[in-house]
């Protein structure tokens, strides 16, 4: 039996909703006095509150009449209108408890079920965790990150609880010293050139601090960055496209070294200013350690296929567990990087699509780890390794909702060993998943 209606609001334009579950976007459902449903962001399931209703059957939080035992105090001053984070109202402990949930159901709503192990989550400090904020210069001097569900409006903010404090620093320094300057910030609506994003990028076990300026062509002044404490690379990133939106460019290195240097199973990575890198690193360590332990349980060595390996963390972290290693990614400046992370081991890289690449491949894989963006692997991915059977997969993906989906395309021709969720992406609904497939007889 569905539990009845709350009872109405007191106020006319307000509506009151009972909360029962999370959607995909991490905001609380559930169904209102009126009989439709709303999704509500900066609300927990089990909560009773009152919300304006807006457009698309999202309602706005007014007040929380009956509030979840978990609800706690935001940390930062900025949260609810920030689109940084959604989640700091809700507790660690049980927001890692919500995501074990989330994707357990939709484990068995897709009726994939772990042989090994039941599912279990790795924790990562709750803030001042992330290496990477591309900060936006808006045209009328504010800094700071998108509205939450607003492209158009940017928060100028002050703190930001996901960065190093140091970091965050170093960034509101360099906007201070910008505008003091007098620098352009670029107008989308009026197409005037300037200063675009500021990008910086930490190395958490490193200490290295990389400062990327993203701007239509411009002089920088050195003044800018000089004397700028822990900083160890300044680039610019020139992009003068006035249509687009990106924070990318064509790099031109302005100080310092060419690329900054995370540790990870001590081993030293180079980072270039436009290549990826797993945004927690404390986390991405976890993952590196999971993955090598699980891949050693296996009874012959063979070869890895490391399909979109970035600059090589997987395929450097694993190559003394392989006879040989090929690791494709589609860019250039990754793959640069990736060969000079992987000097002295046994490790070929190649600069192309994945799908491209897997449509030929030249050897035989006994491990085929895939971790691809966020959109998962596409069809003729899924084509090319259903026809290829590896006798081992290992799916790494950052949207598990995508990600379970593939495995489940894959099912009929593997079975689903193992997985760990690691949350690389505390206060937001976001979470990593590490999963084992094997191939059936
Ligand atoms: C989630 S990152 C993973 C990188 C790497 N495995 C790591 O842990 O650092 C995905 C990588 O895939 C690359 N990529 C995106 N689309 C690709 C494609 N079609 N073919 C090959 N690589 C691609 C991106 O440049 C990025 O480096």
């Amino acid at each position: 039996m569905p539990d009845a209606l709350p009872a109405r609001s007191k106020h006319p334009a307000l509506r009151v909703c009972r909360i029962e579950q999370f959607d995909a976007k991490g905001r609380g459902t559930g169904p209102t006095d009126t009989g439709g449903r709303l999704a509500v962001p900066y609300t927990i399931p089990g909560e009773v509150v009152e919300v304006e209703k807006l457009r698309r059957q999202e309602g706005r939080l007014r007040r929380v009449l009956e509030p979840s035992p978990v609800r706690i105090e935001p940390a930062c001053a900025h949260f609810g209108v920030c689109g940084g984070c959604a989640w700091q109202h809700i507790d660690y402990a049980a927001q890692r408890q919500f995501k074990l949930d989330q994707i357990r159901e939709r484990l068995s709503a897709l009726d994939l079920c772990p042989e090994e192990e039941s599912l279990c989550l790795e924790p990562s400090p709750p803030y001042a965790y992330r290496n990477r904020m591309d900060f936006i210069w808006w045209h009328d001097g504010r800094f700071g990150l998108r509205e939450r569900g607003k492209w158009f409006s940017v928060v100028d903010l002050h703190e930001c609880r996901l960065l190093p404090e140091e970091v965050m620093h170093t960034a509101l320094e360099v906007n201070r010293r910008a505008r003091a300057l007098g620098l352009p910030f670029r107008d989308a609506k009026r197409q005037t050139p300037g200063l675009r994003y500021l990008v910086v990028r930490r190395g958490i076990f490193t200490g290295d601090l990389m400062v990327n300026f993203v701007s239509d062509p411009m002089d920088l002044p050195a003044s800018l960055w000089e004397g700028l404490e822990g900083v160890t690379s300044v680039y610019q990133l020139v992009n003068d496209n006035l249509e687009n939106d990106l924070s990318d460019g064509i790099p031109a290195r302005l100080w310092g070294n060419p690329s900054y240097q995370e540790r990870i199973l001590d081993r030293i990575f180079e980072v270039g200013p436009r290549s990826f890198f797993q945004p927690n690193p404390a986390v991405a360590e976890k993952m590196a350690a999971y993955v090598r332990d699980r891949v050693n349980h296996r009874e012959r060595r063979g070869g890895l296929l490391d399909l979109y390996c970035g600059i090589g963390l997987f395929s450097v972290c694993l190559a003394d567990l392989f006879d040989h290693v090929t690791g494709v990614e589609n860019n250039p400046e990754a793959v640069h990087w990736a060969r000079i992370n992987a000097a002295g081991l046994p490790i070929s890289f190649v600069a192309d699509d994945a799908e491209t690449w897997l449509a030929s491949p030249r050897r035989e894989f006994d491990t085929l780890l895939v971790d691809p963006p966020r959109t998962g692997l596409p069809p003729r991915v899924i084509q090319a390794v259903l026809g290829q059977l590896f006798p081992n997969i290992v799916y790494v993906s950052c949207n598990p909702g995508r990600g379970l989906e593939d495995i489940a395309a894959l099912a009929p021709h593997y079975r689903l060993h193992s997985a760990r969720l690691f949350d690389q992406f505390p206060q937001t609904p976001h979470v990593e998943l590490i999963a084992f497939l094997v191939r059936r007889n």
